[in-house]
């Protein structure tokens, strides 16, 4: 495994990188706490809902801009502060962290098969945060479904200039209701109707979850192991949605598409946590790959060789709210399948990476 140097040093700014330009955490007054799984008897199981209207739960959405304001009015240098979770994304992005005894090797948590665990335990942590300020132990990340089409735009909450939510660097052009672009590359509007862009993101999600997909290391990404050099390969759906829609999210006219389009500030928009909105799709669809797709049946896909991680019960989170509550993927419908659309770049996506 990759163990990380404890020392940590700001570096590998892109050019024209906006201010705060620290990401390093506080000094921390203790040494690092063992991980240990929550207690499931004491522990409630906190459902993830989408934080689209039609999933019709506002209430969800709303916890967590309440969530999102108490960890922005926490003093900058508290680690729970929105600053320090924002600043641990670009710490893990741009070489702050060094692997251990190689001071010549950066962590980096994209672009290999360490993408899907570690954003993992990031929302995890961002979650336990959340649920601690709020007072609420079953608190759980709403998050941005981009895979169905009722949830292919901005969540209207995160559009919203008022609300703790909004975030001021992100394309005005791709508010609501524009839908998103799965396969977005940095400056290439499609300029679709809105039948076609849903037909073209369904292909996109087959094509990347099922028919591109059929191996672990082309779902997952490349072996990353202590010694190597950063970023051997990412897998399908790290490429796409995920990268092309941080791209497509950041504002256009920014050198370096901030906040969502580079790795350094994603972590500023509350959109990447509920990115975690849209984080919290991307790990929902690594289960369902696992679930679904490779595992069909099994219940359990070939996967990384550390079943922890890989044990949402253990983490107490689920994206599933019982039999009656079956999330649709309408990109697994046929009518949702090829022939290619012309134009269509799936491997998409300039800026981030
Ligand atoms: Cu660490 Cu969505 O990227």
């Amino acid at each position: 495994p990759i163990v990380t140097d404890q020392r940590c040093a700001t570096r590998e700014l892109p050019p024209l990188a906006l201010p705060p330009f620290h990401c390093c955490p506080p000094p921390s007054p203790s040494e690092p706490i063992p991980f240990a799984f929550p207690d499931p008897a004491t522990t409630p199981l906190r459902t993830r809902r989408p934080a689209h209207a039609a999933a019709g739960d506002a209430d969800h959405v709303a916890k967590y801009a309440r969530a999102v304001a108490l960890k922005k009015a926490l003093p900058p240098l508290d680690p729970r502060s929105f600053h320090q979770q924002a600043n641990i994304h670009c710490a893990y992005c741009t070489g702050a962290h060094r692997q251990a005894g190689r001071s010549d090797l950066g962590v980096e948590v994209h672009f290999s098969w360490l993408f899907f665990p570690f954003h993992r335990a990031y929302l995890y942590f961002f979650e336990r945060i959340a649920a601690k300020l709020l007072g609420d132990p079953g608190f759980a990340l709403p998050f941005w479904a981009w895979d169905v089409p009722e949830g292919m735009r901005i969540p209207d909450a995160f559009a919203d200039e008022a609300s703790p939510l909004y975030d001021a660097m992100r394309e005005p052009a791709h508010a609501p209701p524009k839908l998103g672009d799965l396969d977005f590359s940095w400056g290439e509007e499609k300029n679709l109707t809105d039948d076609q862009q849903v037909l073209l993101n369904l292909r996109l999600m087959y094509k990347q979850m099922v028919s591109g997909a059929r191996l672990p290391a082309l779902f997952l990404g490349q072996p990353y192991r202590a010694g190597d050099e950063a970023m051997p390969g990412p897998g399908k759906l790290e490429w796409a949605p995920h990268n092309t829609m941080h791209v497509w999210t950041g504002d256009q006219s920014l050198f370096n598409v901030e906040d969502m389009g580079v790795y350094y500030s994603a972590g500023r928009d509350p959109i990447f946590y509920a990115r975690n909105a849209h984080h919290a799709n991307i790990d929902r669809l690594w289960e369902a790959w696992r679930r679904d797709i490779v595992g069909a049946g099994s219940g359990r896909g070939p996967d990384l060789d550390d079943p922890d991680m890989l044990d949402g019960d253990r983490l107490r989170y689920t994206y599933n709210a019982g039999a009656d509550d079956d999330r649709p993927q309408p990109w697994l419908d046929p009518a949702a399948r090829p022939p290619a659309t012309p134009g269509v770049n799936p491997e998409g996506g300039r800026r981030l990476g």
